[in-house]
């Protein structure tokens, strides 16, 4: 991709050039606020991955969202607020979970389901009663909102789904979201470039119109942080990673939770020591690639291309994203993941457990 620095009273802008053109990859806040406000789209950073936003409150930059993506109509997205005040103006009698939780682990990689306030668009809820709210750990979309709140004398709010064509992996940088959206994006839509993402990985989804509360997606907050807030019984223990294909097949329209999202092209296949000791046996004499991402304590055996050495569950959820896009630019014919050792209480390991079986499913369509 060819980036041009501009240097010339903009120092801290980036414009594409040539055939790049279409949209600017920018690290000014106050580009996106506006790009947003005047109903535009906007690739912005997260800690957990980029999101492709619009305004909220505007259905019509809201279905731009799911034309770019290619994503169908009835699936809902997140609305990512400001603050946990924010609740109020999506929400018509949102438990009291969902507020307690709201205000002892927002800002962070938590949304919240709740029943959707009546004036929410359908194009938001993909038409069911409830909405999902999120208040994103990262400054510079947090500034975005503020900027839009001042531009539009109320509490702005983001409706925004991960920024990757529908099916594909999430972006945990500018350049990776830029890459799988440009061809779709327009010269009035903006992307946000604020580094690597943080965690890596999507935020936790919790069902909070469920008693107990259910976790929908794994992510970095677990049922120990959960259950600090609201205590034990109140944290449903089942649904963590446990999602089968059936399920996801009659929950479809909970994306995040289809079997066959998350995927490389490259085939993955799930490895344990005994597995990658026979690939050590029978080193691959063709052309092939195949790719290895396992701990790194674990050494690779011969014939294998190393991707990723991750020492923890956090190195796992940082790089795994951007390791799924190497294996694909490589051409790898397959992906061996070794998962993490002894996740027990701990939710990242849990979030890579679930992407990666996610991943070896093979696509439905
Ligand atoms: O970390 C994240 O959550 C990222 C960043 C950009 O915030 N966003 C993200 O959005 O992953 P998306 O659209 O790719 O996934 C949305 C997830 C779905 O998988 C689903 O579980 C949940 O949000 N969701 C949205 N609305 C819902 C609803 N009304 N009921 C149940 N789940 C819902
Ligand atoms: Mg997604």
């Amino acid at each position: 991709m060819a980036v041009r620095e501009d240097r010339g009273g903009h120092p801290s802008s980036r414009l594409l050039s040539g055939d790049d053109a279409g949209s600017a990859l920018s690290r000014n806040p106050q580009q996106a606020a506006s790009a947003l406000v005047a109903g535009h789209l906007s690739i912005l950073p997260t800690e957990t991955v980029y999101g492709l936003a619009a305004d909220a409150r505007q259905p019509a930059a809201v279905a731009r969202i799911f034309q770019v993506k290619g994503r169908p109509t009835n699936h809902p997205v997140i609305v990512h607020v400001g603050s946990a005040a924010a609740i109020a103006d999506w929400s018509e009698n949102a438990p009291e979970t969902a507020w307690k939780l709201a205000e002892a682990l927002w800002p962070g990689p938590l949304t919240l389901v709740v029943p959707a306030a009546a004036s929410a668009n359908l194009v938001l809820t993909g038409g069911q009663d409830t909405i999902a709210l999120r208040c994103p750990a990262q400054p510079l979309f947090l500034e975005v909102l503020d900027l839009m709140s001042r531009q539009q004398g109320l509490a702005s709010a983001v409706a925004a789904p991960s920024a990757n064509p529908f099916g594909q992996v999430s972006p945990t940088t500018a350049a990776d979201a830029l890459r799988g959206l440009r061809s779709r994006l327009s010269a009035e839509d903006v992307v946000l470039d604020g580094g690597t993402c943080q965690i890596g990985v999507e935020s936790t989804v919790v069902d909070c119109t469920a008693r107990p509360i259910r976790i929908l997606r794994p992510g970095r907050i677990g049922r120990r942080q959960l259950a600090e807030v609201l205590g034990w019984d109140a944290v449903a223990a089942v649904g963590i990673g446990t999602t089968t294909a059936d399920e996801a097949e009659e929950h479809v329209r909970v994306p995040g939770t289809l079997a066959s999202h998350y995927a490389p092209i490259t085939p993955v296949r799930v490895v344990d020591d005994t597995t990658l000791s026979a690939y050590a046996r029978h080193p691959n004499a063709t052309d092939q690639v195949i790719g290895l991402i396992a701990p790194a304590s674990v050494a690779t055996p011969v014939g294998l291309h190393r991707i990723g050495s991750p020492s923890n569950s956090r190195d796992y959820a940082h790089g795994l994203y951007s390791w799924f896009r190497r294996a694909d630019d490589l051409g790898c014919s397959e992906l061996l993941i070794a998962l993490p050792l002894d996740p027990v209480d701990d939710p990242l390991a849990d979030a890579v457990a679930d992407r990666v079986r996610r991943a070896t499913h093979p696509p439905t369509t």
